[in-house]
């Protein structure tokens, strides 16, 4: 598994307002739309292509079209889909899945609560959206169940991690170099709540307006 850490002062400069507790929630959807659109740079340079003729009013040449099977995006329910039209825009060919996990507070199991995947994903490179790496426990699951599809590779681009969740990823798929992590910022660690420190708080509220 690859860790990618986007180390960019717009990358960063981005990070800061979103970690500021009076950013408002427009302004919080805009910049994570602008930071995804910063990482998907990172996280698709190794998106396959093929090259295609291209008419110029010049000359005819040589041009890069993406190859089928196209992408796959995932965002993981709910936060993730913040993430979304910024990685759309980005690869537009991309076709669209959804992963909706949660814990189940008895016996802490990841359950999969919302999906809608092909079932068979065999050649596909996916990419999994989710703003927040926390314990990383929905994060392991989601690439197992991708991989187990037949997915060809998976990426996951999330905006802060913590080194708990990645620890977690190095656990379960470190040494599967079908598996690659880009993240804006990697924090200090987990609080008793399971949130991330510094962090930004909930990443769904705060994209939503739910918070408080
Ligand atoms: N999910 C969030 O939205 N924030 C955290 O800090 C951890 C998990």
């Amino acid at each position: 598994m690859r860790v990618q850490v986007v180390d960019h002062p717009l990358v960063a400069h981005k990070v800061t307002v979103l970690r500021d507790k009076n950013t408002s929630s427009p302004v919080f959807r805009q910049l994570t739309d602008e930071l995804v659109t910063l990482l998907a740079y990172e996280a698709t340079r190794e998106v396959r292509t093929v090259p295609i003729q291209v008419e110029t009013p010049v000359a005819i040449t040589t041009g890069t079209a993406f190859a089928k099977p196209t992408p796959l995006v995932v965002p993981i329910l709910r936060a993730g889909l913040g993430m979304l039209e910024g990685m759309t825009r980005l690869v537009p060919t991309a076709e669209v899945g959804f992963l909706g996990m949660a814990r189940n507070e008895e016996t802490l199991d990841i359950i999969t609560y919302a999906e809608r995947l092909p079932d068979d994903l065999t050649g596909r490179q996916v990419f999994v959206i989710d703003p927040m790496l926390a314990t990383g426990g929905t994060l392991v699951e989601s690439i197992k169940y991708i991989l187990d599809r037949g997915a060809d590779s998976v990426t996951c681009i999330c905006l802060i991690a913590a080194p708990e969740g990645v620890a977690r990823l190095q656990e379960f798929h470190g040494d599967d170099d079908r598996v690659h992590l880009v993240v804006a910022a990697l924090d200090e660690g987990l609080n008793e709540l399971s949130y991330i420190v510094p962090g930004l708080g909930d990443a769904g509220d705060r994209l939503y307006g739910l918070a408080e």
